[in-house]
């Protein structure tokens, strides 16, 4: 049943309603589409486009549409082409004449952009949350780890030692950053379309501020049809999205490498793992591999959204019906990595004798022996040849550098003493590393103090 058959002679041919509805997907702006009604009905009241008596059926029926379909009293109609038509025809099925004054000075364009502009920013709070709770886990794994020496990769190659800590607080930054661009994304967002009607506003005398405060806005959006044809806000958060997906994706990737049978540096959780069918030994991180094969899927979402939107003219076209599914499917997507991630990371276990281990072996402490001869005088480029050349020995003998004896070292260059042994353990190799914002303990607990201090005030 659609809301404009009056110049019509014919009704929709079934597959033209099958191809142009759109409540299968957009029901569940149910929500925001009656906290939208509610406070145009209202204003109109105030304003004397409708009687008071229509204003206060109107806001009684829409409560009580919107406890209906919450309690499951109330269920979405496939004869209706959308969210707007289905609620507007529940209202005047129960109140009568007052439900047809509701969209008096209203399209659904603006209805439309409303409704996801209320809907978005419900799922950046939500979102937001999820990501304050990952940084939650990241900080208290970085907390708990501050002396687990490992590797520090670069092209995978075991490069110099850090801590879990240092690895761990990458990502900390990377989400507390994604933090950032959905609260930019939500700022931006934050102007009521409701009142720009189908495009070129109204003669009615709507009050677009009312309407803007009571549904939470800082203010109306200021051109009616940009009003109703402005998708960025949706752009911006999908790209935000892309990368939050990016940056799961990533670690991820790592979770997988540590957890695999050569490297072992984590212990996934069985809550967190699948078997295989026909291996009985296997343990599989499926789940950090599908959060790293979804970011496909939220790209995607994005690339859909841009390409759709795209050449458009202005105003409202209908192929913007078209942002919702994508839209829909990113944040969910979204979410649900969020919190799976949050939960195999915290029950996971890090090994640190592993990551030890493994510190001990690949002369990541090269850089810090040549650093030994640079101390006493050597140029730097001389202690890269002599210290390479120990790492070749050490190699051959299947060694680490600290395994050769005084006798190699002073043999590539007079300069060593005793002292070479302590200047590259491991211990020392992290600990000396003090620069702003390198691994050493004294460095990672300024950075935890302060991540706390971002988390506590929820700016992370
Ligand atoms: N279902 C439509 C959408 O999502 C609602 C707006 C319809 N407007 C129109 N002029 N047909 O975009």
């Amino acid at each position: 049943m659609a809301l404009w058959g009056g110049r019509f002679t014919k009704d929709t041919d079934a597959s033209v309603h099958r191809f142009n509805e759109s409540l299968s997907f957009d029901c569940r702006l149910y929500r925001q589409d009656i906290m939208g009604s509610i406070a145009h009905g209202k204003m109109l009241g105030r304003q004397g486009i409708v009687s008071v008596e229509d204003a206060d059926a109107m806001a009684v029926g829409l409560e009580g549409i919107l406890s209906d379909i919450e309690s499951g009293v109330l269920e979405f109609d496939a004869q209706y082409e959308d969210i707007h038509s289905f609620v507007e025809a529940v209202l005047t099925e129960r109140i009568g004449e007052a439900g047809k004054r509701l969209h008096t000075g209203r399209s659904r364009n603006d209805q439309v952009a409303l409704d996801m502009k209320l809907y978005v920013r419900d799922e950046i709070d939500a979102l937001d949350g999820l990501l304050g709770a990952l940084l939650g886990v990241l900080l208290e794994i970085m907390e708990a780890h501050l002396d687990t020496y490992m590797p520090g990769f670069t092209h995978l190659q075991k490069a110099q030692p850090v801590t879990l800590a240092h690895h761990l607080g990458a990502y900390f930054e990377m989400f507390a950053r994604d933090r950032g661009r959905l609260a930019d994304a939500r700022r931006r967002l934050n102007e009521c379309p409701l009142g720009a009607g189908a495009l070129a506003g109204t003669t009615y005398p709507l009050d677009r501020e009312y309407t803007a405060r009571e549904l939470g806005f800082d203010r109306p959006t200021r051109n009616s049809m940009d009003s109703v044809s402005d998708r960025d806000y949706l752009a911006e958060t999908l790209s935000a999205l892309a990368i939050v997906a990016m940056h799961l994706s990533r670690l991820c990737e790592e979770v997988i490498i540590w957890n695999s049978n050569e490297y072992r540096f984590i212990e996934l959780d069985d809550a967190y793992s699948t078997g295989s069918s026909i291996m009985p030994q296997k343990k599989n991180p499926d789940i950090a591999e599908l959060a790293r094969g979804k970011c496909g899927r939220v790209y995607g979402d994005l690339v859909s959204l841009l390409v759709t939107m795209k050449g458009l003219p202005l105003a409202y076209d209908k192929d913007m019906q078209e942002d919702k599914e994508p839209a829909f499917d990113a944040i969910d997507t979204v979410k649900d990595c969020l919190s799976l991630v949050a939960g195999m990371l915290s029950t996971a276990v890090f090994r640190k004798d592993v990551m030890a281990r493994s510190a001990k072996q690949g002369f990541i402490n090269a850089t810090d022996a040549a650093d030994y001869l640079v101390v006493r005088g050597v140029p730097f480029r001389d202690a890269h040849g002599i210290v390479g050349s120990l790492v070749l020995l050490a190699e051959r003998r299947g060694v680490a550098l600290d395994e050769l004896s005084p006798e190699d070292f002073r043999a590539a260059s007079p300069v060593f003493d005793g002292g070479i042994y302590d200047a590259i353990s491991l211990k020392t190799c992290v600990e000396k590393r003090l620069s702003a914002g390198a691994p050493a303990r004294a460095r990672m607990e300024e950075a935890i103090e302060a991540y706390r201090g971002m988390l506590g005030q929820g700016k992370a």
